[in-house]
């Protein structure tokens, strides 16, 4: 057996294999908010680490603006992502690499300019890797594809690929028909669908955890495990994405893809091998797992609610409905909670419970597996009743993994008490772990489509949610939580009522 050291040199090794070969990308909506704000900061991050150096990117979109500046404006963005990341002498070297072509996706004549400007980036080698990346309002999705299609730029296309954002649709139907235009002019297996909670480092834990491990596997089913929580909690509100938040709701930004894929990373099966295609149809076989809640008993499982005034950090802030460009009467939900059970042998009746929201108390990502008591209450306790055994993987602010168990307490007396076997990231590895965004984005490159939803997983997280919006949509059952809570005291009782309580907050 290695020593941890040798262990640790080989692992070093085997990270560090990774260079990317050239490749143009097409960023649509390339001077939008998601590029200032995660892409073009998380391209300089991999450039920096000399992960990628043999690029060119090509922003599309408005405004109009010259390749200069375009540079002078990604410098602002990568500055006020991470000024300390900040070199000029690494940006000089990247920002080379950037050019932009100010048009208007609507308009097809901007689309032959395209052709003759991925011509020049690639100098007329067309198989050189070509990565289209949709980082525009879902409205925007068919029209491009349709053009880059008439122009036989997708599957025609030798080493094409095309990264697509969420929400993908915003509900089965449309999901479906985005789905069908997109595989009309590519394969599936060149169509990357980002959820970027994937590419966490501690959510892909999970996998390691449960399929590393010959120790905890055997207990992961309803014959050990009580219930599972899952709980994505934000104190930010919904900032400058007025437009996209009142059309998704915490629904379709958060609890359609981000829990949805937690819920199958916890509950998938182990894959026949590490097949991109077969860990993907594991996740989806939970997905399509997960019963749809009935008309007559969604709000018996289910609790919305969105923000009021209230305190973040000693400071006021606003409702939701005075948030800018937000309607006065909106009813829209920010936030989530939900009792879903995942339907298959291993998991029958082991309910999974979901928070999400926005403006709560604190920002935190966390995932607990709580197992049942065990079957005697052997142990004499006088002053407190006995803890289950928990395992709580912290995805965010700590990124660590904690085994919750009882010992006795010292003394004369027989009391039990909870204590945490506890792992955590930064004090075992002092290695920068990759953000999501980067490995989401070096998994692209090297076209490996494991971590991105699949044409049929997306419907099934539709599926899931659409009566849950449909039930809304017709009553707006909805309850107001102060900002800086932990959310409405119905989610309290939704759980309470099952002799439960919410881990964490
Ligand atoms: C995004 C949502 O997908 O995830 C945002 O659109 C949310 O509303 C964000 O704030 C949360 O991601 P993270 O990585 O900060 O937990």
């Amino acid at each position: 057996m290695d020593t941890k050291e040798e262990s640790f040199e080989s692992c070093m090794r085997a990270i560090d294999t990774f260079k990317s070969s050239d490749f143009i990308m097409v960023i649509f909506g390339g001077s939008g908010d998601l590029s200032q704000k995660k892409l073009i900061p998380t391209l300089y991050l991999l450039f920096k680490k000399k992960l990628i150096s043999d690029f060119s990117i090509l922003g599309f979109g408005l405004p109009e603006m010259d390749d200069r500046e375009y540079r002078e404006n990604i410098k602002k963005w990568i500055i006020s992502f991470k000024k300390e990341a900040f070199d000029e002498k690494v940006f000089e070297k990247f920002v080379k690499n950037f050019y932009y072509q100010g048009a208007d996706a609507k308009d097809e004549s901007s689309y032959k300019k395209l052709c003759q400007n991925i011509s020049k980036l690639s100098k007329n080698k067309d198989d050189c890797n070509l990565i289209y990346y949709l980082a525009v309002p879902p409205i925007f999705f068919p029209v491009i594809v349709d053009n880059l299609s008439n122009k036989n730029l997708c599957r025609d296309r030798k080493n094409a690929k095309i990264i697509v954002e969420k929400p993908f649709g915003h509900d089965v139907k449309t999901a479906h028909t985005l789905n069908k235009k997109l595989l009309k002019a590519f394969n599936e297996n060149q169509i990357y669908r980002i959820d970027h909670y994937l590419g966490k480092e501690t959510v892909q834990n999970v996998f390691f955890f449960r399929f590393g491990n010959a120790l905890f596997e055997p207990l992961w089913n309803r014959n050990f495990i009580d219930h599972v929580q899952i709980t994505v909690a934000e104190d930010i509100g919904i900032e400058n994405r007025a437009a996209f938040y009142e059309e998704a709701s915490v629904i379709g930004d958060i609890v359609q893809n981000h829990i949805m894929q937690l819920i199958a990373l916890v509950a998938m099966e182990p894959p026949a091998n590490f097949e991109a295609e077969s860990i993907r149809s594991e996740r989806i076989k939970v997905l399509k797992s997960i019963k749809p809640l009935k008309t007559e008993n969604i709000y018996d499982n289910i609790v919305l609610g969105q923000y009021d005034k209230g305190m973040i950090d000693g400071e006021e802030v606003n409702a939701y409905t005075d948030e800018k460009n937000v309607k006065k009467d909106s009813k829209t939900p920010t936030f989530f909670a939900g009792k879903f059970f995942v339907d298959n042998w291993r998991w029958a009746n082991v309910p999974f419970y979901v928070r999400a929201g926005k403006r709560l108390k604190k920002r935190i990502t966390e995932i607990c597996i709580n197992f049942k008591y065990p079957p005697l209450r052997l142990l004499g306790h006088k002053c407190r009743d006995i803890e289950s055994n928990s395992i709580m993987f912290s995805i965010f602010p700590k990124q660590k993994i904690e085994l919750r168990f009882n010992v006795k307490f010292p003394g004369m007396e027989n009391v039990p008490y909870p204590v945490d076997m506890m792992f955590d990231y930064k004090d075992v590895f002092k290695v920068d772990y990759p953000l999501a965004y980067e490995r989401i984005l070096i998994d692209a490159m090297k076209s490996d489509i494991t971590l991105f939803a699949r044409e049929d997983g997306i419907e099934a997280m539709w599926n899931i949610v659409d009566p849950i919006k449909k039930a809304f949509e017709k009553d707006k059952k909805i309850f107001k939580y102060k900002a800086g809570s932990t959310g409405p005291k119905e989610a309290k009782d939704l759980i309470e009522k099952d002799k439960r309580n919410w881990m964490g907050f």
